[in-house]
């Protein structure tokens, strides 16, 4: 399949800027942004008169680290519309995501926060190969998850017809893909796995559908599951980052002529990574949590948010701003498996490299005694059958113990065995210890 290289009139002026360019409209942007906050929600002037920093210490980039953080619980103590630095009239947009406690975390968007996310979502997709006149068919959930609005906005920005078809319904999914054959699908990279077995249910070969893209985010995925989806979709596979508390999707997406990250919108978002302990910031390279400050939002700018996720800041290539590596975790997804750590993607590369295995699996972590077990849940593919689940186990396991250095139980199970996510994020962990 040929990738669409953008060409020279394709780029907005700030993707090909210097980086003196950028740091200049960062540096500007950033202070405003700490003013707008400080001055408009009672929070931020709090926390950081506790600090004892003002807006106007900030006189270069670095001086960002001197700030306070803030986590997802400031958002959740501010329910629901405490964190808004705009009167409410001028909201006019709510999403919340769920969490899996307590109460959502709600976020808030003006007109012109609307008009910028439609802005980058369109950038996002034109980075993946998109061009108006494309025809997307949206999977991701609509509704209070940012994943289907988001994506829409930023498709119809681009000039494409959209398809609002949402997650769920995967019959309906295969058929609306074969009768108005887009040429793009935005959807979560695993439920793209169950549209390409429905295909196959149906006796049809996904790799034969019209889609030559698909822009797949919302959750970890690796890069033995971009070749997965490649070979037996038939299409580019680009990664799209995003989180509500900064935006939604769209803070990072990935150029579909390097595949190496997705670049962040660094005109937008200023990222840094700091060690998840210590609060420390962490040169470029090195692994640690992503933090980001908003540098144009008006409803709800969000001073060094601790987004959880794990990953590192990477030099320019396809654009002049920094790339993200792929997501290894979240820090609240890792486990500590008698000492080890654990992130269920170290685990899905390997059962994904296994060539029987189809690529659902899960981890059920108990705790037995004192000690935490893991048991890993996967299945056999369908013209696999009748291949032998307990060799393929022990291998597995063996593999398992020898790479990521945890013992594990491995329970190989019949094709289709294991639950699939239809809307929204795939639940890879399932954690049976006592609270
Ligand atoms: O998941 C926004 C989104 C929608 C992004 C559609 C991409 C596509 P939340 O529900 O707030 O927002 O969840 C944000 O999801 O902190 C990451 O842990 C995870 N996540 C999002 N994109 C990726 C990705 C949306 N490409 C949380 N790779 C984030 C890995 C991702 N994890």
């Amino acid at each position: 399949m040929p990738v669409k290289h953008p060409k020279p009139g394709d780029l907005e002026p700030i993707e090909r800027a210097s980086r003196d360019e950028l740091q200049a409209l960062q540096l500007q942007r950033l202070r405003k942004t700490l003013q707008h906050a400080y001055d408009n929600v009672p929070h931020y002037r709090r926390v950081f008169d506790a600090h004892g920093v003002h807006p106007s210490d900030c006189r270069q980039l670095s001086d960002l680290a001197r700030f306070p953080f803030t986590a997802k619980s400031d958002l959740r103590e501010h329910y629901p519309f405490g964190m808004f630095a705009v009167p409410r009239e001028q909201v006019v947009r709510i999403h919340a995501s769920s969490g899996t406690t307590g109460k959502p975390t709600v976020v808030g968007y003006t007109a012109g926060d609307i008009e910028r996310w439609s802005q980058l979502g369109a950038r996002s997709i034109r980075a993946a190969g998109g061009r108006p006149g494309d025809i997307v068919h949206v999977a991701y959930g609509y509704g209070l998850f940012t994943g289907g609005l988001g994506a829409h906005y930023g498709a119809e920005k681009l000039g494409c017809t959209v398809i609002p078809m949402s997650g769920g319904q995967t019959e309906k999914q295969v058929q609306l893909i074969e009768d108005f054959r887009p040429d793009i699908i935005m959807v979560t990279p695993s439920y793209m796995q169950v549209i390409v077995e429905e295909f196959r249910r149906q006796g049809k070969d996904a790799r034969a559908m019209s889609v030559s893209v698909g822009i797949f985010g919302a959750e970890p995925w690796t890069e033995a599951m971009r070749r997965d989806i490649e070979a037996s979709a038939g299409l580019d596979a680009v990664d799209i980052y995003g989180l509500s508390e900064v935006m939604g999707p769209g803070v990072a997406s990935e150029c579909v002529e390097t595949k190496d990250g997705p670049v962040i919108w660094e005109d937008h978002f200023l990222p840094e990574i700091v060690d998840p302990e210590t609060g420390q910031v962490l040169p470029d390279g090195e692994e640690g949590e992503l933090v980001f400050t908003t540098l144009t939002k008006e409803a709800l700018p969000v001073i060094r948010y601790r987004t959880r996720d794990l990953t590192r800041l990477l030099p320019p290539t396809a654009r002049s701003m920094r790339r993200m590596g792929k997501i290894v975790g979240r820090s609240d997804d890792m486990l500590i498996i008698r000492g080890v750590n654990l992130f269920p993607t170290q685990v899905e590369e390997l059962v994904l490299q296994h060539g029987q295995l189809s690529g659902q699996y899960q981890l059920v972590v108990t705790r037995n005694a004192l000690l935490d077990e893991v048991q890993v849940r996967c299945e056999l593919q369908p013209e696999h059958g009748q291949d032998d689940r307990d060799d393929i186990a022990r291998e597995l396991q063996h593999r398992i113990k020898t790479l990521i250095g945890v013992s594990t139980t491995v329970d190989v199970g019949l094709p289709d065995s294991i639950e699939r996510t239809l809307v929204g994020k795939a639940r890879r962990v399932i954690d049976k210890r006592p609270k």
